[in-house]
């Protein structure tokens, strides 16, 4: 099938590389120039594992292209709209613009009987409010939200646990509900579930996903400031409730909290939308959701304060980790990074090392010093804090190795992903998140 993509950023360029490595005809389209000139050169412009992979394939098959040039999408039936909704600058609501203008730009190119898919993180109501302009062409509009993570997201765009598709109440909805199957023909021939809901039911699904996500984040959280004052140990509690199936262990995580391009923004722009809508109390807990998350990068940047006596002031820091995960060089509302850079504020000589984002933190936080090397990143050290659980800090570093090349054996765990025994044995000072 002959597909379009509008917008080649995260999701825009997994998603047309991943359906042309199912078979569909893709072009990708960006008005950012030099995105567009490193995808068609077969160069991912972020870490993705296994991107580069299925977009050069794609380039060589002759299946996948890329193009800053609207027109290209008007030998495709199918257009998928994956455009950022940031956070406005002056609020918590999301921004449009880039949905708009991706919208009014691929108008004058669509054929009737064309399906236009949005597949950006939107509030509420926002495909009702496109729907009459993509109505005026004869082409139907429809919303099939995104659920990748960052990291795994060439899996689970090609195998993703479940589909939603809001339609209209038409048989042209009905019609795109079918063609969309067809699609993702990989993952419906695997029994995937396909949810055909209504236009707002599908908007909302993927904004209550990361909801429910961000809550459980941060109610773990919360145990671990009860752990705190307690003496409890909230990675026993973890596992202990997590053990119920209804609980789950995943997403259980407590530490430095959530951040990325998502979680954050979609749970302010969830609660902006919901006060649009005069339920703003529905989601109210959204807003504490969010506070508990920050609270805690407060509480990681005391306990290095703490460990080093109060004494912070041109002390040696390395910080392992910048990227807001493990798998990822994305640095959006990192809170790793933000523990740097509250570090660095505190007069702290801050070194940041990362195995893959390094170069985005140095461009956004140029006054923190940044090595590559692990090993040369501890040398010296006064105190070590680890803020992203990549796995050569959690697995590939022992507790002897990192002691021969620090000054002070002082680690704050902010990720709660190492062994508190083995680094203690090892004649450090340990200190967990919310475990004593
Ligand atoms: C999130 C969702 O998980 C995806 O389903 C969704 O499609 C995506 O947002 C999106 O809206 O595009 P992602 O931003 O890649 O995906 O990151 P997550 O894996 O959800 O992690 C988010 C943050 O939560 C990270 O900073 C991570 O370190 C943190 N986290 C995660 C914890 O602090 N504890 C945990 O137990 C798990």
């Amino acid at each position: 099938m002959k597909l379009s993509v509008i917008g080649c950023g995260y999701l825009g360029a997994v998603h047309a590389a991943a359906m042309a490595s199912i078979g569909h005809d893709v072009v990708g389209i960006d008005v950012d120039v030099r995105k567009i000139e490193a995808l068609q050169q077969g160069h991912a412009p972020f870490y993705e594992p296994g991107l580069p992979e299925i977009l050069q394939q794609g380039i060589a098959s002759g299946r996948l292209r890329f193009t800053t040039d609207m027109s290209e999408a008007a030998d495709a039936t199918v257009h998928f709209v994956g455009v950022g909704t940031p956070q406005q600058r002056d609020g918590d609501a999301a921004d449009l613009t880039y949905v708009n203008a991706a919208i009014d730009d691929l108008l004058p190119f669509l054929k009737p009987d064309d399906i236009v898919v949005g597949k950006s993180t939107v509030p509420v109501g926002t495909a009702a409010q496109l729907t009459p302009r993509v109505d005026a062409v004869g082409a139907t509009l429809v919303w099939n939200p995104e659920f990748l993570r960052e990291g795994w997201a060439v899996q689970d765009t090609i195998h993703p646990d479940r589909i939603v598709v809001g339609i209209p109440p038409t048989e042209a909805g009905t019609r795109a509900s079918n063609i969309l199957r067809e699609v993702f023909h990989t993952a419906t021939a695997n029994d995937t579930p396909f949810i055909v809901t209504d236009l707002a039911t599908s908007e909302l699904v993927k904004v209550a996903a990361n909801a429910f996500l961000a809550t459980k984040i941060s109610f773990i959280n919360a145990m671990a400031e009860i752990a705190e004052v307690t003496g409890a140990d909230v990675t026993q509690l973890a596992d202990a409730i997590g053990h119920d199936d209804r609980i789950g262990r995943r997403f259980l995580g407590a530490g430095i909290g959530f951040g990325g391009g998502c979680l954050p923004k979609d749970i302010r722009a969830f609660a902006a939308r919901a006060e649009e809508l005069g339920r703003g109390e529905s989601v109210a807990f959204l807003r504490e959701v969010d506070e508990i998350n920050v609270r805690r990068r407060d509480r990681a940047v005391q306990l290095v304060v703490g460990a080093l006596g109060r004494q912070v002031y041109n002390k040696r820091v390395t910080v392992l980790g910048a990227a807001f995960k493990p798998h990822s060089d994305d640095i959006r509302d990192s809170p790793a990074l933000d523990v740097a850079v509250r570090l660095r504020g505190l007069g702290a000589l801050v070194t940041v090392t990362d195995p893959a984002a390094l170069a985005n933190a140095q461009a956004q936080h140029p006054q923190l010093t940044y090595v590559h090397d692990r090993d040369a990143a501890l040398q010296g050290a006064d105190a070590v804090i680890v803020v992203t659980e990549w796995d050569e800090y959690r697995r590939n570093l022992t507790p002897e190795h990192a002691a021969s090349l620090v000054n002070q054996r002082i680690i704050v765990d902010g990720r709660n992903c190492l062994d508190p025994s083995a680094w203690r044995a090892a004649g450090w000072s340990y200190y967990g998140m919310g475990r004593p």
